[in-house]
């Protein structure tokens, strides 16, 4: 497998460079091999190379039912036949809107976006409006976005900007918290609760490492948030319609005031969603402005009726939750066979691989205390061993995810540690 030609990936990563900066057109890409694919189908990936690739990125989530699901791509094409985006309704709209709000049970409206990133900023303006409140809590090691008032990098426990050119002052209206930490969330509701309009978290930390809440931490989020009147905000841009079909707040049994959706909810199709209570949603038309040329496009509606209707009637989540389980098992086996200190965290269809001690983290620190780098080194072998992750640890299992994939990537996975694991 290391035999595999790059020629034309390579050929092609040379003419990027002069095209786009960094040859990559989002930054998250910079630190992964420069594979330069070709198509993907199910779970599995071809590059330019025709080399072959078992996928457990699936584009960074949102390929929950692999790629190129024939269903999602029929109900697109024969919707686009009949137009695009016409600045109005159309026709598909409200059932896109009642399979979302029916397939996550707790909300009472939505509205549709393009990116997670806007999404986030809906939800952060509305419950702002809703409180008449200035500053939010977020938590270190969760990601909400790349715009100046969301992004941010914690080192050696200062957080601040994570880009040149972010403008800093806009993060002074956040408050940083560590994830898992009832009694922090409740000093600082102390000390600035009538200053405090919403609490934003992943409730399940997936963009570091895979970290799910502690048993009761949501709910005492939950109860902090409504004793001081904040908006809770399940960003659920990885964990909806992954964890199961009504994302985390089914799966932990926590419900929010506003949700942020994307990535698994369209078939791989740029969506996202902002759902919520009524009360807070309806401000959307009473003077806050949420906006957006391509918002719930025909095909994006198309989209999510389509993979929707699919994961209602298909219902992948027992077995994509067997699949990781088994995929689990035997990453953690050959972790000892190579004599490795491979660990693994989370959830089945979500988890975390590193390296360092296997005792479970639970918060931005602890992971920080893991030998990131070390994983990230192998990545390259492992993308050069038909493997492909990304260097941060997360792994995705989708509904295409069979018993082939597992023994594929199982045994790519023992040859890969096999050249590469000491590295
Ligand atoms: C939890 C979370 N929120 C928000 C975003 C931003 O979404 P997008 O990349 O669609 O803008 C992401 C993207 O990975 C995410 O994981």
């Amino acid at each position: 497998m290391n035999s595999r030609s790059e020629t034309r990936s390579r050929e092609l990563r040379a003419r990027a460079v002069e095209l786009t900066p960094g040859g990559v057109h989002s930054n998250v890409r910079l630190t992964s091999p420069s594979v330069f694919f070709d198509r993907g189908k199910g779970a599995w990936l071809w590059d330019a190379d025709g080399n072959d690739y078992v996928d457990y990125l699936l584009g960074q989530g949102p390929n929950f039912l692999g790629h190129a699901h024939d269903e999602v791509i029929t109900a697109v094409e024969s919707a686009m036949r009949r137009g695009g985006v016409f600045g109005s309704q159309h026709v598909l709209e409200n059932e896109a809107g009642e399979l979302f709000l029916d397939s996550i049970g707790w909300a009472e409206r939505v509205r549709f976006g393009v990116s997670g990133t806007e999404a986030d900023q809906a939800a952060l303006r509305l419950a702002r409006a809703a409180t008449g409140r200035t500053r939010f809590v977020r938590f270190e090691g969760h990601y909400h976005g790349w715009l100046d008032n969301v992004l941010i990098k914690t080192v050696d426990g200062v957080t601040g900007p994570a880009s040149e050119g972010q403008l800093a002052h806009h993060l002074d209206d956040s408050i940083v918290l560590g994830f898992n930490d009832p009694v922090a969330l409740a000093r600082a509701f102390d000390e600035h609760g009538g200053e405090i309009a919403a609490v934003i978290l992943e409730p399940m930390m997936c963009n570091s490492g895979a970290i799910p809440p502690e048993n009761g931490y949501l709910q005492r989020v939950r109860e902090l948030c409504t004793e001081h009147g904040a908006v809770l905000i399940f960003d659920e841009v990885i964990t909806g319609f992954r964890l199961t079909l009504g994302g985390a707040a089914e799966r932990f049994g926590v419900t929010p005031d506003l949700a942020v959706y994307g990535k698994a909810m369209a078939g791989g199709w740029p969506v996202s969603a902002l759902a919520g209570r009524a009360d807070v949603m309806d401000r959307f038309a009473a003077g806050v402005n949420h906006s957006g040329t391509f918002n719930s496009s025909v095909p994006a509606c198309a989209a999510v009726t389509a993979a929707l209707t699919v994961l209602r009637r298909d219902a992948p989540y027992q077995r994509v939750e067997e699949h990781g389980a088994r995929l689990i098992d035997g990453i953690r086996k050959l972790g000892v066979d190579h004599d490795l200190p491979l660990r693994v965290q989370g959830l089945p269809m979500a988890f975390h691989v590193g390296f360092g001690d296997p005792a479970p983290v639970i918060d931005a620190a602890g992971l920080g205390r893991l030998d990131l780098k070390r994983y990230a080194d192998l990545v390259p072998v492992l993308v050069d061993h038909g493997i492909w992750v990304a260097p941060r640890g997360i792994w995705y299992v989708s509904a295409a995810h069979g018993d082939s994939e597992l023994a594929a990537v199982l045994e790519r996975l023992d040859a890969a540690l096999s050249a590469g694991g000491r590295r």
